[in-house]
């Protein structure tokens, strides 16, 4: 344990480790979690309500769903990543990070990729490509801004003062490497004019070529970066170890390995090959094993501490985002099976999916990093308030409840609407039916979104007001 005040370099007369970078990239990510949720509520009112599209074509549903995808994976979800990674592997590797100019320029140049991507989508210009709909100049932003992340991430561990290279780091290299990869060959493009664009593969390839990408986007963007970050603050928060060291090693292989094979699952009953199909399929239901593997580590570490999720509401946001996770794993290898995804497919029973790996997994296990984060790097003792950490703990759980709920009612039902049949061979309900049987679960499902947007508004409060408290005595522990 180590003093805010004793974290000098004596030599530099510089502080050990550059919390500056973290704090820039806490604030962004909580500023975009409220936008992009904003969006968010603002979609789902305009599902349930579409008079909201105001027959104005930049505030219609289908550019603000890009928008609203951009904004939580990429600016709420990667803001947090940058500040997550940079505040961990300091600490893990004892180091000050690599260099300070690549910290900053990561910094900048990923705000000014969102700042582009929030201009450009309105305006309409896409590639059509889900997860990766923007243009290709910005895309070459993107992996300039992510190859300086590698460099100042490797460099750190390569300057490391600690022999071990932590498990956290095992995920964060994962990440780093596989989203290099994939986003570089999913934008390989031929710019016909500034911002214009057709993707080098064709047809089918390009198919296939984009679900791998989207589909490891979720793996590695939205769950090895994630896993780490739950590997680095659970047993932190927990004050606990790692449940199992080895098992941490062993699903860390196994997820990697097998998350590259899946993709196929998002192309079932398409003019893809069925034994690609049949390949996504069961790599999707081996996945199930290494998921849980993780899901395991994370809840189990509180063993020997389970009275704290009586008392700490941020152990109760770490333990209900691992309790997501597993479910969310759970569902996705049963939705890859091919006859259950002739149900799920094009309906909410997706879309409920999606949301519970990302309001429930995603979204909390950041928010607890975040509540970690903040008192440290901005020389607090504590959260200005833990009973509003409670109350945006209810607001966040009963939100994604509302949510996921709503969704898979709808979703089930959508389903069963479209494949119901008449003796005679003739639909039972036509298409405007089943759009009017899902608008009170569209109503739910706002008021879920709602909920949980509130609380993030709470936890902007609880944040302002912790960096601006004034304390007699700083008595920070890293
Ligand atoms: C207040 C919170 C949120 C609300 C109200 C909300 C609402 C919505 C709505 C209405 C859609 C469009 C669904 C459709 O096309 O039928 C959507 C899509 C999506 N949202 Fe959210 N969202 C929220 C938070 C988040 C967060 C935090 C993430 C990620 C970390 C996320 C990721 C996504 C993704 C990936 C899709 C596309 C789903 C698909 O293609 O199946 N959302 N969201
Ligand atoms: C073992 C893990 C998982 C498996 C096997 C899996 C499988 C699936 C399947 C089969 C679909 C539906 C594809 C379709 O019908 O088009 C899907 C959609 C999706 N899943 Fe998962 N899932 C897993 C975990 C997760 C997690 C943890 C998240 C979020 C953090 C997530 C995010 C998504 C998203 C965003 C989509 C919608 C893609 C689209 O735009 O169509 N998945 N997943």
């Amino acid at each position: 344990m180590v003093e805010v005040s004793e974290k000098l370099d004596v030599k530099q007369e510089i502080p050990i480790y550059d919390d500056a970078i973290v704090q820039k990239f806490a604030i962004a990510t909580l500023l975009f979690a409220i936008l992009g949720m904003f969006f968010g509520v603002y979609i789902a009112a305009e599902l349930a309500f579409p008079v909201l599209n105001f027959d104005l074509p930049w505030i219609s549903f289908g550019r603000l769903r890009p928008l609203h995808t951009n904004a939580v994976i990429f600016a709420f979800g990667g803001n947090l990543l940058f500040a997550a990674v940079y505040y961990s592997v300091q600490r893990t590797c004892r180091v000050r990070l690599f260099s300070d100019f690549l910290s900053n320029f990561t910094f900048w140049g990923w705000q000014l990729v969102i700042v582009l991507a929030a201009i450009s989508l309105p305006l309409g210009y896409t590639q059509g490509k889900e997860y990766a709909e923007l243009e290709w100049p910005i895309d070459i932003l993107i992996a300039l801004v992510w190859v300086a992340f590698a460099i100042n991430f490797f460099g750190t561990l390569a300057i490391r003062k600690e022999k071990h290279i932590y498990v956290a780091n095992w995920f964060y290299m994962s990440l780093i490497i596989t989203v290099a990869i994939l986003h570089i060959f999913n934008s390989m493009v031929i710019p016909v004019s500034f911002m214009k664009s057709y993707s080098v593969y064709a047809g089918l390839q390009d198919a296939m070529v984009q679900w791998w990408y989207g589909h490891n986007a979720v793996g590695f963007f939205l769950t090895a970066g994630f896993l780490g970050v739950m590997y680095y603050f659970m047993p932190k928060q927990a004050q606990r170890p790692v449940y199992s060291y080895r098992l941490s090693i062993i699903h860390f292989w196994a997820l990697i390995f097998v998350y590259v094979w899946a993709g196929p699952h998002h192309l079932l009953y398409t003019a893809l090959p069925e034994w690609t199909q049949t390949l996504g399929m069961t790599f999707s239901l081996i996945l199930l094993a290494p998921s849980w593997g993780g899901m395991i580590n994370g809840l189990f570490t509180l063993k020997g501490a389970w009275d704290k999720l009586r008392t700490d509401p941020i152990i109760k946001f770490m333990f209900v985002a691992v309790s997501f996770y597993g479910m969310s794993t759970f569902e996705g290898p049963m939705m890859s099976i091919r006859t259950v995804n002739s149900l799920s497919h094009y309906t909410d029973w997706t879309v409920g999916h999606v949301h519970s790996g990302a309001l429930g997994w995603v979204a909390m296990i950041s928010i607890g990093a975040l509540y970690y984060m903040f008192p440290r790097v901005f020389g607090k003792s504590k959260m200005y308030s833990t009973n509003l950490i409670n109350v945006h703990f209810w607001m966040s759980t009963i939100g994604v409840v509302l949510y996921i709920a709503a969704m898979w009612i709808s979703g089930v039902m959508q389903g069963l609407m479209w494949r119901a049949v008449n003796p005679d061979g003739t639909l039972t309900y036509t298409f405007a039916q089943t759009v009017a049987a899902m608008h009170p679960y569209y109503v739910i499902r706002l008021l879920g979104g709602i909920v949980y947007l509130s609380g993030m508004l709470l936890m902007a409060y609880n944040v302002y007001k912790t960096i601006t408290m004034r304390e007699e005595t700083v008595p920070v522990k890293v």
